[in-house]
C-alpha cells in the first residue's frame, strides 16, 4: 500500500535538461533499466558503481563526494542486500551526504516485508526524510539474471519455501516508478509496496518456466539447512549465504502473499505478468542450454 508524507504536491515540474541523475547500482538489475529510462529521456546520466567514473564504493566514502557532485536526483540499489549487517549505517551516511550536497530527490530500492530492510530505509529517512522508498517483492528477473538462473539451467528450483505464494515483480516495472518518482516530486516522502499482479507459487513458477524455456523445471521444497549447502555448492559467496537463508526463510511464511496496486496507481497501468517476462527471457537465450546438454 502507497503512503505518502510529502505535503508538496509538484506535479507540474517536470525533468529539466540540467537534472543530473546518479543511479547507483547502474549497472545492476534494477538500475541498468532505470539508466536505459534516464537515457532514453535524453537527461543527464550518472552511473555509479566501483567500474564507473566517478567510482563509487559503498565501502569507500571517500568515493562519495565526486559520485554526489552536481546530482539532482539519485537512485540507490545497494548491494549486496540493504537487509544485511551493516547496511544500515552504509545508507544512513551515503542519504546524509546526498543531502549535504543538495539532491532534491532520493529513492531507494528496498525489499518488502523485511524488518531489516525497515531499519535502513530508516536510516535513510532520519538523514533524508523525502527519500521514497520502493519495498519491492522478489524480483522475476532472479529466475534469469541471479541466484535462480543456475537452478533453472539445472532444471531443479530448491528452496525453503514450502507452498507459499509470492507476488513477482518485473523489475522493468521497478525501473519505471523509479523514474517517476527521481523526476517528478510527486512521489517525495512515498513508501510503495511493489508487487506483480498475480500470487503464485515457486510450483507455479516452475511449470512457467517449463513451458517458456520447453523443458522440465521442476520446484523441491527443502529445509534452509540444505539450501544454505546448495547456495554454498553453487558458489554464492560463503559471506552471503547465512543472511540469505535467513532473509529467505523468514519472507516465506506468507507475510508478502498479497497483491497492492502500487504499480498501477504510480504508472496508470498494470504490473507485468510473470509468464510475460517469462516469454520475453527465454527469448533472448538466457535459458539457453550448451548444444551438448540441450540433446
Ligand atoms: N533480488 C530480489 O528479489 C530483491 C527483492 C527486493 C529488494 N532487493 C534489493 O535490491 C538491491 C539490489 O538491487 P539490484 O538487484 O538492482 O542490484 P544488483 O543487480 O545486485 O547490482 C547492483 C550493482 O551494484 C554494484 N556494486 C556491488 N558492490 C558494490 C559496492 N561495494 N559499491 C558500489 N557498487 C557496488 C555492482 O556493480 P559494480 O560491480 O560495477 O560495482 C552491481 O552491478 C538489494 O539491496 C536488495 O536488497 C532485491
Amino acid at each position: 500500500m502507497h503512503t505518502n508524507n510529502s505535503n508538496d504536491n509538484h506535479s507540474n515540474d517536470a525533468p529539466r535538461s540540467d537534472d543530473l541523475i546518479l543511479v547507483a547500482g547502474g549497472n545492476g538489475k534494477t538500475g541498468r533499466r532505470v539508466a536505459d529510462r534516464i537515457h532514453a529521456l535524453d537527461l543527464p546520466l550518472r552511473v555509479g558503481s566501483r567500474r564507473s567514473a566517478p567510482r563509487l564504493d559503498w565501502h569507500e566514502p571517500a568515493t562519495w563526494d565526486l559520485a554526489l557532485d552536481g546530482v539532482t536526483a539519485a537512485y540507490i540499489a545497494y548491494s549486496p542486500d540493504l537487509a544485511f549487517p551493516g547496511a544500515a549505517d552504509t545508507l544512513g551516511a551515503f542519504a546524509d551526504a546526498a543531502r549535504r550536497h543538495g539532491v532534491q530527490r532520493l529513492v531507494l530500492l528496498s525489499g518488502r516485508g523485511e524488518e531489516e530492510a525497515v531499519v535502513s530505509e530508516d536510516a535513510v529517512r532520519a538523514a533524508y526524510p523525502s527519500a521514497t522508498v520502493l519495498r519491492s517483492s522478489l524480483f522475476a528477473q532472479d529466475f534469469s539474471e541471479h541466484f535462480l538462473l543456475g537452478p533453472v539451467l539445472d532444471g531443479v528450483i530448491a528452496m525453503p519455501a514450502g507452498d507459499v505464494v509470492e507476488p513477482f515483480i518485473d523489475v522493468g516495472d521497478i525501473a519505471d516508478v523509479a523514474v517517476a518518482a527521481l523526476t517528478t516530486a510527486d512521489h517525495a516522502g512515498g513508501t510503495y509496496e511493489l508487487t506483480g499482479p498475480e500470487l503464485l507459487s515457486f510450483a507455479d513458477v516452475a511449470q512457467e518456466l517449463s513451458r517458456a524455456t520447453g523443458r522440465e523445471v521442476t520446484y523441491l521444497d527443502v529445509s534452509p539447512e540444505e539450501y544454505a549447502a546448495g547456495a554454498i555448492a553453487a558458489g554464492v559467496p560463503a559471506e552471503e549465504v547465512g543472511p540469505l537463508t535467513d532473509l529467505l526463510t523468514r519472507v516465506f511464511d506468507g507475510r508478502n502473499a498479497s497483491l497492492t496496486a502500487d504499480v498501477e496507481r504510480v504508472l496508470g497501468r498494470p504490473a507485468r505478468r510473470f509468464s510475460t517476462f517469462a516469454t520475453e527471457a527465454a527469448a533472448t537465450g538466457i535459458w539457453d542450454l550448451p548444444a551438448q546438454e540441450a540433446v
